[in-house]
């Protein structure tokens, strides 16, 4: 696999590695959470450890097919697994899109994690890989999920349904060097 972006690296106070088996216990806890996993899974429901097995097994296929895919993230002064975030090929109304996704421990929650990752990740995904465009979507009522994407400079463009329910949608643009690069507050 050539990776097209850097497999490890680190935030401020993250470190961030490409998903693998080493991730199972950190994702086991992650999605037998209802809390997490009431905005998360299709279902919104708990997910089971064959689930967790999958889901790491999909993002090393991903990685290997693309040279991209979902890092997993550690506190760097403790290494505890605080989530993961990362950039997925997928296909959304017959347009073929690169998806920001992110999920953080309901213990780590409200502060400033998932931004953290976001930020580091959306860089990647427009300056490495070189992407049009980044795409993500939620459900309206996961505020702070939106807040996470508008933050990173994404801007709603439309109303989905995904996985049978309805989603916003967000895309997020380069933003031109005269600008400075900045997302806007
Ligand atoms: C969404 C999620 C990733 C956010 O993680 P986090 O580490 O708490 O996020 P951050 O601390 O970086 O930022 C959250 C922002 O949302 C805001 N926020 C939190 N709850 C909110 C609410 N109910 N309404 C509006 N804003 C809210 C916070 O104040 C913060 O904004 P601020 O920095 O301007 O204060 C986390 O809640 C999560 O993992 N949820 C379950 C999985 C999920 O829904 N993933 C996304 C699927 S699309």
């Amino acid at each position: 696999m050539i990776a097209r972006v850097p497999e490890r690296f680190s935030t401020a106070r993250l470190v961030a590695g490409p998903m693998s088996d080493d991730d199972f216990e950190g994702l086991r806890l992650l999605h037998r959470d209802p809390v997490v996993m009431r905005t998360l899974s299709a279902t919104g429901e708990p997910l089971g450890e064959d689930e967790t097995r999958g889901f790491i097994e999909r993002c090393r296929d991903h990685w290997l097919q693309h040279g991209f895919g979902v890092w997993t993230f550690r506190l760097e002064f403790s290494d505890t697994f605080i989530g993961y975030c990362g950039l997925k090929r997928t296909t959304i109304e017959d347009e073929a899109c690169i998806e920001l996704l992110y999920a953080v421990r309901a213990s780590h929650w409200g502060q400033g994690y998932a931004g953290e990752m976001a930020a580091a990740v959306v860089r990647l995904g427009l300056d490495k890989l070189g992407a049009d465009s980044l795409v993500s979507f939620t459900l309206p009522v996961n505020a702070a999920s939106r807040r996470v994407m508008e933050k990173q400079g994404f801007v709603y463009e439309k109303d989905i349904v995904h996985a049978g329910l309805p989603h916003v949608f967000l895309r997020r643009r380069p933003i031109p060097a005269e600008a400075g690069g900045v997302p806007p507050a």
